[in-house]
């Protein structure tokens, strides 16, 4: 399995990152039963995976029917809130922006891999709220996050990938504390298979029939070890692990892992 995408190739440093992709790159699919995965989690720990605010209905529908119009129509479940329903055809995780009180605001959420953050946490929190932990965010991009959701063009599909390094293959990370504690049990020859790439893929459209926004969410997973045997690819990854910036290292707590990765780069095993 070799990374999909490789955003460690393109930046040192936190970034907004949004480019303009063709309407038809919108979703990658490739997961055969994204129910499957999100249907246990959404029965046993709704919270974590799921919230909706008051008055988020229309929003959801519109989101849903843009999904269908992507994937084609598929029966709704009546029971299910629309943006759950769509979501449960994906394998990306949906978040409805809307404005509120003149602040975009996180209105619903379908959040089944969340990355550090659960559904009910995050629910109504505005674009500058969300990113409070991201260190220099309000200073950097807010004012100018919040001006690429008032701008958004309905025919605009806009795409921003991020990326960190975990000891965790699994998709659903709501906290980060059991995932840590772990670490001090992977030796230095396990790097290659005990930590993973984890890549967010993220988009961004207009919903121009009830003007808010939404937001997919994308996780990729592959082992560091896939990696291995591809000289260049390797070259990339050592530079942009350590070239990055300070601020960077401290939110990603590259710190926790530093050892573990240069143990797999003086060596790099296969997983
Ligand atoms: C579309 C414009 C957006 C930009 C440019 C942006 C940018 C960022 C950046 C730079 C980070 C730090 C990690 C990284 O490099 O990705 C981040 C983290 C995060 N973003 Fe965004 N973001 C955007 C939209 C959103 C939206 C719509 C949500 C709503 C769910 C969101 C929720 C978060 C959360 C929860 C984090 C993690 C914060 C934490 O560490 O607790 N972002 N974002």
């Amino acid at each position: 399995m070799r990374p999909r995408h490789r955003p460690w190739e393109e930046a040192a440093d936190f970034q907004i990152g949004l480019r303009p992709i063709a309407p038809e790159d919108w979703l990658e699919g490739g997961e055969a039963d994204p129910a499957a995965r999100k249907d246990p989690l959404f029965a046993a720990s709704r919270g974590l995976v799921w919230a909706e605010a008051d008055g988020s209905r229309p929003g959801q529908a519109e989101a849903a029917d843009l999904i269908a119009a992507a994937l084609g129509p598929a029966p709704a479940p009546a029971e299910l809130p629309p943006l759950y329903a769509a979501a449960r055809r994906l394998p990306d995780d949906l978040c409805l922006m809307e404005k509120r009180d003149g602040e975009w605001r996180l209105t619903a959420l379908s959040l089944s891999a969340g990355s550090f953050f659960t559904a009910q946490e995050v629910i109504g929190r505005s674009l500058g709220e969300l990113h409070g932990p991201v260190t220099g965010f309000a200073d950097r991009f807010l004012v100018r996050v919040q001006r690429i959701f008032e701008g958004l063009r309905p025919d605009l599909v806009l795409e921003r990938r991020n990326w960190t390094v975990l000891n965790s293959n699994a998709l659903h990370t709501p906290s980060s504390a059991p995932i840590r504690a772990r670490i001090g049990e992977i030796g230095p020859s396990q790097a290659a298979s005990a930590l993973s790439l984890r890549v967010e893929r993220q988009t961004l459209r207009r919903l121009p029939r009830t003007g808010g926004a939404l937001f997919t969410i994308r996780v990729w997973l592959a082992p560091l070890g896939s990696l291995a045997g591809q000289p260049e690819r390797l070259a990339a990854f050592a530079h942009a692990w350590r070239s990055a910036t300070p601020e960077l290292r401290a939110y990603k707590r590259f710190d926790l892992y530093d050892d573990l990765v240069e143990s797999f780069l003086a060596d790099p095993q296969p997983a």
